[in-house]
Formats: structure tokens, sequence, C-alpha cells
């Protein structure tokens, strides 16, 4: 089958008011088939999100040097023309973006949010925005609970609930393609749990197509058929979920997954504290170097890492890495 989106050395950099440029994304290459979910894992500022923005071409007004394509259905969306791009836009993929207590309006009704987003795509029967509000709603609410959240003004509803009237919004034009970014961060683990129940609900319903952006590998467990690691801009590990989850290649994801606290954290107090840290700071590291990024944090580095950038090399049909302890000799 051919991909539904085919993402090719994607870049782009912001530059800050003194002029200095730094490149969030440097060279992104990925493809998903039709209903795949790929899961993105990165610590803060990786570029998880400049990534999910610029999916659909949605850049902050200081990105510069933007360039590569994102082909979706053979059409690169980096060049469609602005129309067309908003067809697609909400209606065919989909973006829930990552802070959910800002992304709704606080004064406006929940049923009416959603019918906004129907409007927005060329829905205007008022019967009909009605009908599709309540059947979007109905799928991720019980019957009774569907209506008095239609309803309901943002304030009125806890975290778990205004994060499914955004997933809401996102499925309401019934689109291929779903971006989540950090979807559940916002939320207790309980309610985490029950969120990405809803997608998996959703994944098998719809048959969506999913790139679900999250910092905690332990949600992608299960769910994800691919993930992704991100680090200052660049893919560092690539490949089927189990493999990466399982068996990370790379010292960071390596170092990442030992960072991150269980979901349910049952450790005994006193051990709690002996969580690792990744030492270092990202963003010192995605500043320009000659070698790999990731070497002046890396406790595996060695002496080639300070020369040049590793490329990505298979470690298996369906796993790649960039780092030179994998590189054949
Ligand atoms: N508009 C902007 N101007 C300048 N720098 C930016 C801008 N937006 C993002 N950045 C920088 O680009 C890098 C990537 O940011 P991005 O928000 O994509 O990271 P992230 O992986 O989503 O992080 P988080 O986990 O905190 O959400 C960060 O260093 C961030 O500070
Ligand atoms: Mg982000």
């Amino acid at each position: 089958m051919g991909a539904i989106l085919e993402v090719r050395d994607l870049r782009v950099a912001y530059r800050s008011r003194g002029g200095v440029i730094f490149r969030a994304l440097d060279g992104i290459s990925f493809s998903l088939e039709p209903g795949e979910v790929m899961g993105v894992l990165g610590e803060s500022g990786s570029g998880k999100s400049t990534l999910a923005t610029s999916l659909l071409r949605l850049f902050h007004a200081n990105a510069v040097d933007i360039s590569g394509s994102v082909l979706f259905q053979g059409q690169d969306l980096l060049q469609a023309e602005a129309d067309e791009l908003q067809k697609i836009r909400g209606k065919l993929i989909s973006l829930i973006f990552q802070e959910p207590s800002v992304a709704l309006h606080p004064t406006l009704r929940a049923g009416r949010q959603v019918r906004q987003v129907l409007a927005a795509h060329g829905m205007n029967c008022r019967s009909a925005l009605e009908k599709r509000t309540r059947e979007v709603l109905g799928r991720l609410f019980f019957a009774e609970e569907a209506e008095r959240i239609a309803r309901s003004y943002p304030h009125q509803l806890s975290g778990g609930q205004r994060q499914r009237v955004l997933i809401a919004q996102a499925i309401a034009c019934g689109p291929s393609v779903l971006i989540a970014d950090e979807p559940t961060a916002s939320l207790d683990p309980t309610t985490q749990m029950e969120t990405l129940g809803v997608f998996r609900t959703l994944r098998k319903s719809m048959g969506l197509t999913m790139i679900f952006i999250t910092h905690n590998p332990a949600l992608l467990g299960d769910f994800a058929d691919r993930v992704l690691v991100l680090y200052a801009g660049r893919v560092v590990e690539l490949g089927a979920a189990q493999d990466i989850l399982v068996s990370p290649k790379h010292p960071y994801t390596r170092a990442l997954f030992q960072s991150i606290a269980p979901l349910f954290d049952t450790r005994r107090d006193s051990s709690k504290k002996k969580l690792p840290t990744i030492s270092g700071d990202s963003l010192e590291s995605s500043l320009p170097v000659a070698g790999c990024p990731f070497e002046p944090r890396c406790p595996e580095r060695m002496e080639i890492c300070k020369s040049r950038e590793p490329g990505l090399v298979n470690v298996s049909e369906t796993h790649t890495v960039s780092c030179f302890r994998y590189e054949s000799p």
C-alpha cells in the first residue's frame, strides 16, 4: 500500500529577535501507511510541536529556512495553494494542539465549538450541524452525558472532558490523519489511560492514521505501530514500536526511557528519588556542531562522534538508528 503521508528532509529554523538562527527541525524524513499509528518521542525542545504544526504548514512568524516536503496522498502541502491547504487542514488532516487549556474558547459552549469546525468546512444546514455534533460527541461521551457536555462551557468541564471535546473537534469532519500533540500531558494517570482508550477506539472505528506525540514511552506500548525518537530536531531512532520500546538502541533513547517515571509509580518513596537524568541541556546540543548533536551528553560517546554526524543505520529491517555504534567498520 502507498504512503498516506510522506515527509522528506523537512527543515525548519527560528530566527530570534537578535537574528540568531536556531534549527528546530533538521532533516526529518519518515512515511506513514494508511491506518498506521506513529508515536513521536523526545524531551522538551526536541522539535515535536514544530513537527506537528509544520506538517500542516502552520509556521510561527519567525520560522525561516523552511525546506523539504510533506506529501499527503502525493500532494506537497508545503507547496500547495492556500485554498487547497485550507480544505485539507481540519478536514482531511486534523491537529490537536498541545495546550488543551487554551485551545477551547472560554465563553462558547462545547457543542457550539464543535459546530464551528463543521461550519468552517462548509456544513451550513442547522439541522445537519446539530445532528453531526450530536453524533461526534456521542462517540466520545456516554449518550446521557453528551447532551450536557454540548451545553457546557469549558470551565464547567474536567480536564479529561475538555480533551475529549478537542478530540471531537478534530474528528468532526472525518479526517484520515490525526496529529495529537501531547494530548494527555496535562491529565492525571488514570485520565491519561482513559483518553488513550478513546484514541484506540477511534483508530479502530475510523481507520485513522495517527501521529501521537508524547514524552512518555509508557503510553505507546500496545498502541503505536512505529516510534520516532527526536533529538535536537533530528530523527535519532525510528522503527517498529516493539523494537524501540523493548530494545532501544540509541544512547539517547535509552537515557530518555530511564529518566521517565512509570505512569503508575509503585516504587517506594525512597527509590522514587533515584530516577536518573540525562546530563546537559538539549538546547545547547541543538546549536550547530560538527559531530553528533547528542555527543556532549552521551554516556557512550566515542572519538568519531565529535568529527561528523552519524547517518541512519539499519539495525534490522524495521529499525534504524543514527549512531556510530551501529555503523559497520
Ligand atoms: N516561535 C519560536 N521562536 C523561537 N524558537 C522557537 C519557537 N517555537 C519553538 N522554538 C524552539 O524550537 C525548539 C523546538 O520547540 P518545540 O516546541 O517544537 O519542542 P517540543 O519538543 O514540542 O517541546 P515540548 O515538549 O516542551 O512541547 C525549542 O528549542 C523551542 O524553544
Ligand atoms: Mg511541544
